[in-house]
């Protein structure tokens, strides 16, 4: 992979050709041969990473003429997820597996086993099914202080839904703040103002709901700029977004003054709490400097916040919530003339995984408020260990102030060559861009004894090496050193979409 060569070729592009940033490279003509040949490299490199069971399992370009029996089904998938399982079940994965005993796998998959045929759509069948999500959301709102926020405002009613993850709670949210500006303000190309480091869930449903984004900067602190913000604020604007914490430096945006500014100019304010709304709330009783984030705000209009992260669930739920049933209602859909019947359904899908749902109940009911508060509290020391640590070692400095997200960059080396030296040491970490930087999202697998501590004494190590060692191809290092660094972002946009047939490769 000669990525010097690849960077080179885009950076002497003619500058008609560099125009404007999001310009697609394929459209160049006598370009894209070139740095097609350079791209396929590249591929060939991240195809073996992504196939690397070929020997261990067979595959199934076709259906098997003969099915084959349970046992070598077992046996085959038994393999590849033991390799698998290792790597996370001991802590070498920034966030991906957020609590991960074996007792609590078991629980879940004894909850699952018992509700696989569960399709919440069918409320008759499965009126369970809907007792389940109403509590899912009524002890989720109840853990964001919902009691409190109806308190300070009798007008609230808080309500939600639950979803299929994170970004359809996003979706859902800014579906519902552009059909409702469209119904009472007549607002036909709505806008909603968000920081940079906001989740491209919100950039996903722009790009579905026909929305326009308008990304305003971070301070020094990697906090939304709340100036930037207001000022990028139009006729059109219908919600401002800010997360708590941000996925990529882990730093919770200044919410009460953001949703200040959105309830005094009557539009939306969505709280993306996907990663942190199950750690924050408990952060603020534990003493940690974690601001209001929740329905407290009067500005707070709807809130993500993930059951299957730090809610510790199976993968596959999330809970989107709003602060009047006025605003859910907006998020429904309903088909009244179907021959097929009268039809509604109150998220994205139609039919349902009732299995997720019931594990997802159980969960909540199983860890119960002192279950998360112990958590959290274990999360957030290791998260101040990690920092520290990371803190003090020469060369590498922790970027904003974050709690238990820990983002941190160097002066001195190539991070993502220190990405790819953790790599090598099994570490799966995440690397950032616009600053190059990596971070770990501390789980309650980096709670158990030694991991942290082998964390830091492997990051250490990494960073020697890097500084004493030459460059090597592969890994990750030459990919985002080159994406980070490129101007030309249809050229990246391009690499990812090769990179997404990738994976549908058999
Ligand atoms: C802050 C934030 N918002 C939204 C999401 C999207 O969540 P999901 O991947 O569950 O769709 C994430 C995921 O990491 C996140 O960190």
């Amino acid at each position: 992979m000669d990525i010097d060569k690849l960077l080179d070729l885009a950076t002497h592009l003619p500058k008609r050709v560099a125009g404007p940033l999001e310009a697609g490279l394929r459209k160049v003509p006598g370009v894209k041969g070139r740095l097609e040949t350079e791209y396929n490299k590249m591929l060939v490199d991240m195809e073996s990473d992504l196939h690397p069971y070929d020997d261990l399992i067979a595959s199934f370009p076709n259906l098997p003429d003969e099915g084959l029996s349970a046992d070598k089904i077992l046996d085959m998938m038994g393999q590849v997820q033991e390799k698998e399982t290792a790597r996370w079940s001991q802590g070498y994965a920034s966030g991906a597996v957020y609590h991960g005993d074996p007792e609590h796998i078991a629980f879940m998959n004894q909850v699952y086993a018992m509700h696989s045929q569960m399709n919440p759509l069918h409320a008759d069948l499965w009126p369970s099914a809907a007792k389940y999500e109403a509590e899912i959301v009524a002890m989720t709102a109840g853990m964001l202080n919902a009691d409190e926020a109806q308190r300070l405002r009798p007008d609230a009613e808080i309500c939600g839904a639950v979803t299929s993850g994170g970004t359809e709670s996003i979706l859902m949210a800014m579906k519902v703040y552009r059909d409702r500006a469209r119904k009472e303000k007549g607002i036909k190309q709505a806008n909603i103002v968000l920081p940079v480091s906001a989740h491209p869930a919100f950039d996903k449903a722009a790009q579905y709901y026909g929305i326009q984004t308008i990304r305003a900067p971070v301070d020094e602190r990697f906090q939304a700029d709340v100036r930037a913000m207001k000022k990028a604020i139009n006729k059109n604007t219908i919600a401002l977004i800010g997360s708590a914490p941000g996925f990529p430096h882990g730093v919770i945006d200044p919410i009460p003054e953001m949703s200040e500014l959105a309830r005094k100019r009557g539009i939306g304010f969505h709280t993306d709490a996907c990663l942190g709304g199950f750690i924050v709330p408990w952060a603020e009783k534990l003493g940690y400097p974690a601001p209001i984030i929740d329905f407290r705000l009067p500005g707070v209009t709807s809130i993500s916040v993930d059951t299957h992260k730090y809610g510790y669930a199976a993968k596959g739920t999330s809970v989107v919530l709003y602060r009047h049933p006025d605003l859910r209602r907006y998020q429904y859909f309903t088909a009244t003339d179907w021959s097929g019947g009268l039809y509604a359904s109150p998220t994205m899908s139609g039919s349902k995984a009732g299995g997720l749902i019931a594990v997802c109940w159980a969960v909540l009911a199983k860890l119960g408020q002192t279950g998360y508060l112990d958590a959290a509290k274990r999360i957030l020391e290791t998260g101040d260990q990690i920092r520290e640590g990371v803190e003090s070692i020469p060369g590498l400095r922790v970027l904003g102030d974050p709690l238990w997200v820990i983002a941190f960059t160097s002066d001195q080396v190539d991070i993502y060559q220190a990405l790819d030296a953790m790599a090598h040491r099994g570490w799966s970490l995440n690397g950032l861009q616009f600053p190059s930087a990596l971070h770990i999202a501390v789980t309650l697998r980096h709670t158990q004894t030694g991991v942290a501590e082998r964390f830091l004494s492997d990051l250490e190590d990494a960073v020697k090496e890097v500084q004493t060692q030459p460059k090597t191809n592969g890994g990750m290092a030459p990919i985002y050193g080159m994406t980070a660094s490129i101007p030309f972002r249809g050229m990246v946009d391009d690499l990812l979409r090769r990179y997404l047939d990738l994976l549908y490769k058999v």
